[in-house]
């Protein structure tokens, strides 16, 4: 798959550009996880595109990404849950010194993306979804995330 980099809308929910580092991975717990975020990445980048005006506007396709965006934050804590490790990970070990709070921040990307998946019509509303998804990423990222 083509990996597109699209810094404004990335810039848009503060993420920054990101190095995206699998290669070199040998624990494949940790590959997993990582793979996930990459795919909650993914599905982002199409509501940003569509903010940004780079992608028409299309309520099926940004619903499906919202959708995909709360199916991965779902799986977040039972992908985190034992303490994996790897060279090229960038958890950080807080995650598991307060996994309630790792869970309860999985569950609010999971549960923002889940009612705009459900509720999205509009393009404010997908400006505004969006702002909340990427705060959600936000929160977790700085607290635990290198
Ligand atoms: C509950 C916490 C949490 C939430 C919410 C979260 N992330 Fe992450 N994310 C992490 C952690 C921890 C890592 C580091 C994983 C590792 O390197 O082992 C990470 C890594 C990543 C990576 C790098 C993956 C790689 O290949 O190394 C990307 C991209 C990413 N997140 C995107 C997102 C986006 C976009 C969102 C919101 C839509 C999001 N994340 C929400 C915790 C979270």
């Amino acid at each position: 798959m083509t990996r597109i980099v699209l810094p404004t809308a990335m810039a848009l929910i503060g993420l920054g550009t990101l190095a995206i580092a699998h290669t070199g991975v040998s624990n494949p717990a940790v590959l997993a996880r990582m793979e996930s975020m990459t795919e909650t990445q993914d599905n982002t980048k199409v509501l940003g595109a569509m903010v940004k005006g780079e992608r028409d506007f299309d309520v099926m396709a940004a619903r499906a990404a919202a959708a995909e965006i709360a199916r991965h934050a779902k799986q977040t804590p039972d992908l985190f849950r034992i303490k994996e490790m790897d060279p090229k990970t960038e958890a950080l070990p807080a995650i598991w010194e307060d996994f309630d709070d790792f869970t309860a921040k999985s569950k609010s990307l999971e549960d923002v993306a889940t009612s705009l998946a459900a509720s999205l019509e509009t393009e404010d509303q997908l400006r505004a979804g969006l702002g909340q998804i990427g705060a959600a990423c936000k929160a977790c990222h700085k607290s635990y995330r290198e």
